[in-house]
């Protein structure tokens, strides 16, 4: 009996101390959670004696270590002044750490951030900013908890899109966009510059692919399932020029993230038919579209002239961007006008394919060729398996997970972006009537902190094919940045710690205590974030 009861009081101090150990780690506020986390006993203040320095020529460094200065300025706290207590940004290469990887140690008049390269002292740096909102304020500085951290992402692929082809958003916004991505340790910004409604950026060769094309006349208004369908009458549009482009490719490679541009094909492209009319299959004009949906126009997948509007694009696109990937769609191409047209049939014969869908599948290949000779990755929507997928190609699933399946099985690399988890254009309530307009569906912060990129039947040597996965941001019903942050945000953080942290780890319960924190971090960015989730 006596036994029984001390194994019974030994068991409830243990939960006990497990619980304290998780609130523990809770109250650190941490967005995605590191892999691991050692808290030590005691604290350490940080305040004005100290100083920052770093061990290694790279430039990024002082660029970092001028990042940090800022973030600790934030908090009040000048350094510089002493050299006995330090801040150290270590870059050394035998800790088996990948680019990725850091190890945070803050210790007594010590702190480390270790890294392999810079962008893993840049992930550092971002934790130890969480770590500076939520510790203790003393009336000197901050009081830091001694603590041990060793985290490296679980996925390569940790992705934002956004559309700016529905509705515009300047570059002061985009960059905003960014800094989100980069604080929720993701490294992707998937930029979808073409639509039906609006193209969106500069190409030299065909000017009038932003005269005509980055213009509509006139938006639908309200839900497009509202009839009949009215507009607004008004001539709304915009573009990036190449400086715009630059200025956001140099803003996001500061920020560790990789910019992907897409450009649609073969369909999504009215509005590059209004200003070519003649690379379409009816030769007729064509207006921008001023209402969302699927949109008969396509390229003409038998002329010649196509290929070499497209192959000059992307050369100029591929020189604008120096990331190794080109988005080009895939999406949503209906065929009824290959179905009619004579060139489109005649390359069908000519090229020995069986229907349309295998001509698309010839046209993505002959884009893949065009990008392979320009050194870029092609990426393109689930759609591009229909017909067979072209040689090195990317599948970015959206129609559920088996395209991905497919594409992973075949030995192609995936990204997971299912409707299900991912479409953060859905809504987030099932009280559609607290909401504002948005397209449909409904997809809660905790289903997409559900998601799992690797799918159960995929077979097991498969899976390193998976290379991560993707929060989308569509914006038919979506035209303002506060719109998107409101949408986007804090779906965006479930998809973060989905991409970033381990499997295991995964506790919605947690996840929320976190964002508690997280919720102040957005608040004083004044960011538009949904609350109440
Ligand atoms: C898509 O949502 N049409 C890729």
């Amino acid at each position: 009996m006596l036994k029984n009861l001390f194994y019974i009081f030994l068991l409830t101090t243990l939960i006990l101390i497990a619980c304290k150990e998780e609130n523990n780690k809770n109250n650190l506020g941490l967005i995605p959670l590191p892999s691991k986390i050692e808290i030590a006993s005691g604290k350490t203040l940080v305040d004005n004696q100290w100083s920052i320095k770093h061990n290694n020529n790279h430039t990024d460094l002082d660029y970092l270590k001028d990042l940090l200065t800022q973030s600790l300025n934030n908090h009040k706290i000048t350094l510089n002044k002493y050299p006995n207590k330090t801040i150290s940004l270590v870059i050394r290469t035998d800790d088996g750490l990948n680019d990725e990887d850091y190890i945070l140690n803050i210790h007594k008049d010590k702190i480390l951030i270790i890294a392999s390269s810079p962008n893993g002292i840049f992930y550092g740096i971002q934790t130890f900013n969480q770590l500076l909102d939520s510790s203790e304020r003393s009336k000197n500085g901050l009081l830091l908890p001694n603590i041990n951290i060793v985290d490296q992402p679980r996925f390569k692929w940790r992705g934002m899109h956004l559309d700016v082809g529905r509705h515009f958003f300047d570059i002061s916004f985009i960059k905003k966009y960014i800094d989100y991505i980069a604080m929720h340790k993701m490294n992707i910004f998937h930029w979808h510059l073409t639509e039906d409604q609006g193209w969106r950026i500069k190409i030299n060769a065909y000017p009038k692919l932003t005269e005509i094309g980055a213009y509509r006349d006139e938006t639908l208004i309200g839900s497009y399932y509202d009839k009949p369908h009215k507009y607004d009458g008004i001539k709304y549009g915009g573009f990036y020029t190449k400086k715009d482009i630059q200025e956001v490719i140099e803003y996001a490679r500061k920020r560790y993230v990789t910019v992907v541009p897409e450009i649609e094909m073969p369909g999504h492209s009215l509005a590059a038919l209004a200003a070519y009319p003649e690379l379409s299959c009816t030769d007729q004009k064509h207006a921008v579209a001023k209402i969302w949906g699927v949109h008969k126009e396509i390229f003409c997948a038998g002329k010649e002239s196509t290929f070499i509007f497209l192959e000059t694009i992307l050369t100029e696109v591929a020189e604008m961007f120096p990331g190794p990937f080109i988005h080009i769609g895939g999406d949503e191409a209906p065929k009824d006008r290959w179905e009619k047209h004579a060139l489109d049939q005649k390359r069908i014969i000519d090229e020995n394919l069986k229907d349309e869908h295998e001509l698309q599948s010839y046209f993505i290949k002959r884009i893949e060729n065009i990008l392979s000779k320009l050194n870029k990755r092609l990426i393109g929507w689930d759609e591009i398996l229909e017909g067979g997928l072209a040689p090195g190609a990317i599948v970015q699933s959206w129609r559920g997970m088996d395209g991905g399946i497919v594409a992973a099985n075949a030995k192609h690399e995936v990204i997971m972006s299912p409707t299900s988890h991912a479409y953060f254009d859905y809504y987030q309530s099932e009280d559609k009537d607290k909401e504002p307009l948005a397209i449909g569906g409904f997809l809660s912060l905790e289903k997409v902190y559900e998601f799992e990129p690797i799918p159960e039947d995929i077979e097991p040597e498969k899976i390193k094919y998976i290379l991560g996965g993707q929060g989308n941001v569509w914006t038919e019903y979506i035209n303002t940045p506060q719109k998107v942050e409101y949408m986007a945000i804090p779906r965006m953080s479930a998809m973060a710690e989905v991409l970033w942290s381990k499997k295991s780890d995964r506790d919605f319960e947690s996840f929320k205590e976190r964002m508690k924190w997280q919720y102040k971090r957005l608040d004083s960015m004044k960011v538009n974030y949904r609350k109440d989730s």
